[in-house]
């Protein structure tokens, strides 16, 4: 069995004043929680606070974003090494808006993905079709081309802790969400790839996450499908009561 995976990607939301307010009341309420791992991804500047916040309890925090040099002259990035200097645990790593504005390339998915990976970092990687590729019958094509460029040249023995989000772009913060069927449809293509590149064994513990309008009263009936093995939260992560009715799906 895989333990499920519930990230919270609050993108571009909350101050470090807002950051601590959250957990303040986010900790309480799930704190005897210990089905799923749990994980908030928020802005650079909160996660001081965050770690702090989260100190000691069931919630491990991550970054929405992670460069894939070490260190150098790459003005407004920021390294693996640094997050983990501050006890930052996971990243998400080519979520469909950094494809779409930030110029994210399957490219540097891959050499981010391998430099979370040699810090010991927990990479989250986002993976999934826009509504063009789904109505023109390309959605399998599509993650399996950004699947197996991701994984491109990394070992099964460094990917042990990736997990993989699949996230249809058309389904992100639009309040339409995949049905569970659909979702565990891409989940079985993403697992073959993942099999393809790592081997049967690594793809049956990897924990491919759902994510792109996950809401209190959809989660139960998408983690009651086999093939979920967590989700990637947006809008409804921001609200400390929403995430956790998720969190207990
Ligand atoms: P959403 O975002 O839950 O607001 O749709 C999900 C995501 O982008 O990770």
């Amino acid at each position: 069995m895989r333990k499920k995976l519930i990230v919270a990607n609050w993108k571009m939301y909350k101050t470090p004043e807002q950051t601590t307010a959250f957990f303040d009341e986010f900790l309480p309420m799930v704190a005897s929680h210990d089905r799923d791992e749990i994980v908030v991804c928020p802005p650079f500047v909160d996660l001081p606070v965050a770690v702090e916040a989260a100190e000691g309890s069931n919630v491990a925090i991550g970054a929405q974003n992670v460069h894939w040099e070490k260190e150098g002259a790459f003005t407004g990035e920021i390294s693996a090494g640094m997050l983990t200097a501050i006890a930052v645990t996971h990243a998400i790593i080519g979520h469909s808006e950094r494809r779409q504005y930030f110029n994210e390339t399957d490219d540097t998915v891959n050499r981010k993905l391998e430099t979370a990976l040699e810090h010991g970092l927990t990479p989250i990687v986002c993976v999934g079709e826009v509504l063009e590729e789904r109505e023109a019958g390309l959605t399998e094509d599509v993650l399996r081309r950004q699947c197996m460029r991701a994984f491109n040249g990394i070992s099964a023995k460094k990917a042990a802790k990736m997990a993989v989000a699949y996230e249809p772009v058309w389904a992100i913060g639009t309040g339409k969400t995949a049905t569970p069927q659909m979702a565990a449809d891409a989940h079985t293509v993403i697992r073959l790839e993942a099999e393809k590149a790592f081997g049967k064994e690594f793809a049956d513990g990897l924990r491919i996450l759902y994510g792109g309008s996950v809401k209190p009263d959809n989660a139960s009936a998408l983690m009651a499908e086999e093939e979920i093995d967590g989700a990637l939260v947006g809008g409804a992560s921001l609200d400390p009561k929403n995430f956790t009715r998720i969190v207990k799906y």
